[in-house]
């Protein structure tokens, strides 16, 4: 056994999901709702018996090692380490595997490349504009681009390539770090940085993980961010959180828009700020900001724009129970940056008087429009219901319920519904969206996966007496049937319970996978003490797969007799009909 399966065998999913999220007990299955996506009723099953997870609102599954990885945002290595941990297991060496081997090789690349961009920056003649451009320009010092180690991309094609070939890099592992792409056009590779200023993107344990280049020759796009790789989830990457997150944890943070804004911000000294590269601030960036502060302001451009956009993120810290403030840069500077150069006071004061965030919108909107007219009216309740109905805690809600009948003197009834109208509606639609079929290969609201699901999880009399009522030509599904084919001897062979690991083993794997997921498929009434109701629900799915079979063959005999009238083939008529009438008495 590897230490990898020792690590495993030592610890409980259970456990090792619970110290993240709230486990509640559902059968012999534990749920949660997902930490890995946003929803309000729990679709994340844990299975002790299995040792997986799944989340059946956005299909992340797994076992405890991916779990870590995907919520710490670490890679693999590092998983193992955080576990051995936890599990009291030394690790002797690091687990050879060729994933490791790949990381291991891309940290190289990414160290190289910010050296050969960095140097060009600063050293070279190709450098010089850029250079220019970033201490003239945008103000700044030497002393802060050696410390974020910026650097520049020359305009060619194949610079970076050349240059990590002669340090032997292959071309597979140039390619998996990001900074190299193939030529869509034709053999070769060319360099994905040209003609921009890179920003190397460090994680917390100081590796540089991806970039972000920005055009300084005014091309489209402006900023151009590494893909995934094995080192980069860019969903899971904080930028300035290497620099910045002591001072987070004293001072709470900043969520900024830009990686220029928070330069500069660190360089005056302003050093609290994050951002993100490359995506809008997801649930899991939260999560891993929420282990340092529960403080968070947004600080927005004077431009707006920004804001709508980011009401997702404001509506996500809600959730996690950050403290949400939001900061306007005033016009006329356009963002953070501008203003730090501008009026470096100023921008201190525009941070430190940062407003909650829904007197924020509430007194934006009273801003924007006439309260006094009814157009007015409508129109600040149309911006602020979005708002205020993702308000999920009740105290709040209620205030602001107050706060905005009374300034626009409505009746609390009016405000009341129209808000609770606002988050009915939005609910609908986004768990409509979460139910989708794709992540569930056999439709699980169909009786004959339900039939599975059921079948796994009652008591083993009930589960013999139910199974055997059925035949294999009673399913639909193909991959239900060969399920049902391979279970109901084994079913039929117990004294105890069905052991979910033993049965799985006789399965091949696509029907692993299904069979696993109706396991850990949440059903109604699914508590110890409602037992009976899952029998009786089982119950009532087998006559349901029995009678849908039944009509089937039916319309099947209706097809031949009217065939054999045709041919006038009596004998083959008569058996039919026999059969026919038999049938249609059992429906009865
Ligand atoms: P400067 O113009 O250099 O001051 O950058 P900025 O940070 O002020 O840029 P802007 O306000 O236009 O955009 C804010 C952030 O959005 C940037 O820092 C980028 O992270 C991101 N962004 C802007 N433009 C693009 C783009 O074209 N592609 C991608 N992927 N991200 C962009
Ligand atoms: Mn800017």
């Amino acid at each position: 056994m590897d230490q990898k399966d020792e690590i495993k065998q030592k610890l409980d999913i259970v456990d090792v999901v619970g110290s993240y999220v709230p486990l509640k007990k559902s059968g012999r299955n534990y749920k949660s709702v997902c930490p890995f996506h946003s929803e309000k009723t729990p679709s994340f099953m844990v299975s002790p018996e299995l040792q997986i997870y799944k989340c059946f609102g956005c299909g992340v599954s797994g076992d405890i090692y991916s779990f870590v990885q995907e919520i710490e945002g670490v890679d693999f290595s590092r998983a193992i380490e955080i576990l051995a941990e936890r599990a009291g297991v030394k690790l002797i060496r690091r687990v050879p595997d060729t994933q490791a081997e790949i990381r291991k090789n891309i940290y190289r690349i990414n160290e190289l490349s910010t050296k050969f961009y960095n140097y060009l920056l600063l050293e070279h003649k190709s450098g010089k504009k850029a250079l220019s451009y970033l201490t003239k320009d945008r103000k700044l010092k030497k002393e802060t681009i050696k410390e974020f180690l910026i650097g520049y991309a020359p305009d060619n094609w194949d610079s970076l390539y050349k240059y990590l070939a002669s340090k032997g890099i292959k071309d597979l592992d140039m390619v998996a770090s990001g900074v190299v792409i193939k030529k869509q056009r034709g053999e070769g590779f060319i360099d994905k940085f040209r003609g921009r200023i890179v920003f190397p993107l460090t994680s917390v344990d100081k590796k540089v993980v991806g970039f972000t280049g920005r055009t300084v020759l005014d091309r489209k796009p402006k900023y151009l961010n590494t893909s995934e790789t094995p080192v980069f989830h860019k969903t899971s990457f904080l930028f300035g959180l290497d620099k910045n997150r002591v001072n987070i944890k004293k001072e709470g943070t900043v969520f900024v828009e830009g990686q220029m804004d928070l330069i500069s911000a660190w360089q005056e000294g302003i050093k609290n700020l994050v951002t993100v590269s490359g995506t809008s601030l997801t649930d899991n960036q939260l999560r891993i900001l929420s282990r340092y502060t529960k403080d968070v302001t947004f600080s927005f451009d004077s431009d707006f724009a920004g804001v709508t956009a980011s009401l997702r993120a404001i509506e996500l810290a809600e959730k996690q129970g950050f403290n949400i403030k939001i900061a306007i840069v005033p016009e006329p500077h356009k963002d953070l940056d501008e203003l730090i150069h501008a009026d470096l006071s100023l921008a201190k004061k525009v941070l430190k008087d940062a407003v909650g965030a829904y007197d924020f919108f509430l007194v934006t909107a009273l801003k924007r429009n006439n309260k006094k007219t009814a157009l007015g009216k409508k129109k600040i309740m149309e911006e602020l219901i979005p708002v205020f109905s993702k308000i999920t805690n009740q105290v709040v809600l209620d205030h602001y319920i107050k706060e905005v009948s009374s300034e626009l003197n409505l009746s609390l009834e009016t405000a009341f519904s129209m808000f609770k109208k606002g988050s009915v509606e939005k609910d609908r639609d986004y768990e409509f969206i979460e139910e989708s079929d794709q992540i569930f290969p056999v439709d699980k609201r169909k009786p004959e996966a339900h039939f599975v699901a059921l079948l796994l999880k009652v008591p083993i009399d009930i589960a013999k007496e139910q199974a055997t009522k059925l035949e294999p030509k009673d399913f639909l599904s193909d991959q239900v049937r060969s399920i049902f084919e391979k279970a109901l001897p084994y079913i039929k062979g117990r004294k105890t319970d069905i052991n979910i690991k033993s049965l799985l083993n006789k399965l091949d794997e696509d029907d692993q996978k299904l069979v696993s997921d109706l396991f850990l498929w949440d059903i109604e009434g699914l508590d110890e003490d409602k037992k009976v109701i899952l029998e009786k629900d089982l119950e009532g799915t087998v006559q349901r797969i029995k009678m849908d079979a039944t009509k089937r063959e039916l319309s099947d005999l209706t097809e031949k007799i009217k065939l054999a009238e045709k041919e006038s083939d009596t004998k083959e008529l008569e058996s039919l009909t026999k059969r026919f009438e038999k049938l249609s008495k059992g429906l009865i």
